[in-house]
């Protein structure tokens, strides 16, 4: 296997930020320009939302994929609020869905506006997507995204329907895939339609991206069960008292002896850590190594995600490009 570890350290993440942060200025910029409008409570939310910070890793990975080409030009500043936003209502949506008071370290947009307002503000945020979508006349990128919204959709309902259940590690994957995964990879591609990148540099890109994603929602999910709501801005325990397996515990519930089934699906019924604590539940995994093997897999995603770039010749861009799926594992929120 080509070791790509070696340019990978070349960059790091302060670099990247001042390769990306004037583009980044007027994404944001963008973004609040975007989310008006005459009816005050969208305004008021939508200003909420972009207020509370974020990562912002969407719109960098389609910045950095259209720099790969040498691309600078208003198509990714208008994009980059797009798949922003598209993310902003998702979590608008999820927040709703999961019954989640906290996001980003402060009240959940649900808990301040209620349920039916935030439903709307929402929609209206997905319809402004598009509408900014629509001003590139360029019907791949309207394809890709409609998908794209289709897909989020459908990976939501999927996990709703396997609430509360054991779920295969195969339609786990498939229904990461879409939920998160799938964003990732129209970033990545959406910079590669716009730079008038080649069909195979875009589909190496898509794939870049899906792997990401992928790694990105594994780690996710770990830090759910391993870090502390301080740093994470949202509590611990949640897919668990959501009633979501992700993939530790799945490794586990596949292993374990019938007793502690017993005890891990009482939390998944309970909807609560009640007769079962949080901590007994992390014994289990550790008993199977279930946690490692979970951060394993997310390796193997990143991996493969710096594999996807080989063919593209060596630039400070891809070098950031090789960082990305490092600083997705190791992330600590
Ligand atoms: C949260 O995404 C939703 C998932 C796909 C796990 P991020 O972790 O990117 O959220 P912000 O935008 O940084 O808050
Ligand atoms: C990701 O799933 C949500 C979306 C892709 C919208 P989660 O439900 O795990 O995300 P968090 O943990 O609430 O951020
Ligand atoms: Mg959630
Ligand atoms: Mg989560």
């Amino acid at each position: 296997m080509k070791d790509t570890r070696q340019t990978n350290n070349a960059i790091n993440a302060k670099e990247i930020f001042e390769l990306l942060r004037d583009d980044l200025s007027a994404i944001e910029r963008e973004f609040g320009r975007d989310t008006v409008s005459n009816v005050g409570a969208i305004t008021e939310i939508g200003e909420y939302l972009r207020g509370g910070g974020g990562k912002r890793i969407r719109p960098a990975l389609l910045l950095l994929s259209s720099k790969l080409f040498n691309y600078s030009g208003r198509s990714v500043i208008r994009l980059g609020a797009v798949v922003e936003i598209i993310h902003t209502a998702t979590l608008v949506h999820d927040d709703i869905i999961d019954e989640a008071q906290t996001r980003r370290g402060r009240a959940s947009a649900n808990t301040q506006w209620g349920n039916s307002k935030c439903v709307l503000a929402g929609d209206w945020l997905y319809m402004q997507s598009f509408k900014i979508a629509v001003q590139e006349r360029n019907f791949r990128v309207l394809d890709s995204l409609i998908d794209l919204t289709q897909a989020m959709v459908e990976g939501e309902l999927l996990q709703m329907e396997k609430l509360g259940k054991m779920i295969s590690a195969d339609d786990h994957f498939d229904l990461i895939h879409r939920k998160t995964a799938y964003l990732f990879s129209v970033c990545m591609r959406m910079g590669a339609i716009v730079s008038g990148a080649s069909e195979d540099e875009e589909e190496k890109l898509a794939s870049y991206g899906r792997n990401v994603g992928l790694a990105f929602q594994i780690v996710d999910d770990v830090l759910d069960l391993t870090a502390t709501a301080d740093v994470l801005g949202k509590p611990v325990g949640s897919d668990l008292r959501e009633g979501k397996v992700t993939l530790a515990v799945i490794h586990a519930l596949e292993r374990c002896s019938k007793g502690e089934r017993a005890m891990i699906e009482t939390v998944l019924r309970e909807r609560a850590f009640r007769s079962v604590t949080l901590d007994q539940v992390l014994d289990i995994l550790a008993r199977y190594g279930s946690v490692d093997y979970a951060t394993a897999r997310a390796s193997e995603y990143a991996q493969a995600a710096r594999d996807n770039l080989a063919g593209f010749p060596d630039s400070e861009i891809k070098r950031a490009l090789l960082w990305v799926p490092e600083f997705v594992v190791e992330r600590e929120k």
